[in-house]
């Protein structure tokens, strides 16, 4: 272990193990072991040449991987289930273990970023750095000037009121409408009880658009690796350096 090395909760947040803050917990926990012993303090501090586990395995820090998904409908935004259902990381080839940026419904598609940059996905997810989403959003019903005003304006929910919202390109098909939505927050089934609370329960709802990644090209199941400027782009999104 190195006076002047690294700190080990940085060291594992680099190795995408998850984000700073979740690692100091980790490390408490007594699951993390360098060079074979157990470490349980936070000052620890990590120099070339030394070995780190986590629950045994090995970490790697460097191989970072940022693949985005087209999610389809039916599967888990998790890395894992316990109940042993579908999940994203089994669409995403990849030797890393990767988890989801945020979480899509299982009925809701489109785009999911996954990676194993634990430090990029919590900035992500940080309501501080909330990136734009862009939903498509099939509705039963009507839907009156008024209501689309209302998500322009913000909608009272049990957790707060909406942020405004950008909602664009309106059809109008068979008792059934379709809209546009764009909202940088990210709570729990947002869009969903945003559409319940106008009267207009959700049909179906995809994300074609995440910060400035879209979905154009990608069917359902199809996965990519996002380029080298891609990712920067979404370091400075995330504020990456600004803290
Ligand atoms: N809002 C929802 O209600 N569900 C999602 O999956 C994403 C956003």
């Amino acid at each position: 272990m190195a006076a002047g090395g690294e700190r080990l909760q940085k060291y594992m947040a680099r190795a995408g193990v998850a984000s700073r803050r979740r690692c100091e917990q980790m490390i408490l926990e007594r699951r993390v072991r360098v060079n074979g012993r157990v470490v349980d303090e936070l000052g620890t501090r990590i120099g070339p040449g030394d070995k780190v586990t986590v629950d045994g395995a090995a970490l790697e820090p460097g191989s970072r991987e940022y693949h985005l998904l087209n999610k389809p409908a039916g599967v888990i935004s998790a890395a894992s289930d316990p109940r042993g259902r579908r999940t994203v990381t089994e669409l995403v080839p990849s030797a890393q273990r990767l988890f989801p940026v945020g979480r899509l419904d299982r009925d809701t598609t489109g785009l999911l970023l996954l990676t194993n940059d634990g430090g990029l996905a919590h900035r992500l997810m940080h309501p501080r750095f909330e990136v734009d989403k862009v939903y498509r959003v099939e509705v039963e019903g009507i839907l009156s000037e008024g209501s689309l005003e209302r998500l322009r304006s913000g909608i009272r929910l049990e957790d707060g009121v909406t942020a405004p919202a950008q909602v664009g390109r309106v059809s109008v098909h068979g008792g059934a409408t379709t809209i546009e939505l764009t909202i940088h927050e990210g709570r729990k089934r947002q869009v969903r009880r945003m559409m319940e609370s106008l009267g207009h329960p959700v049909i179906s709802l995809h994300r074609s658009g995440y910060a400035m990644l879209t979905d154009r090209g990608m069917a359902p199941g199809d996965s990519r690796v996002l380029s080298e400027r891609e990712v920067r782009l979404l370091k400075q999104l995330a504020g990456k350096g600004a803290r």
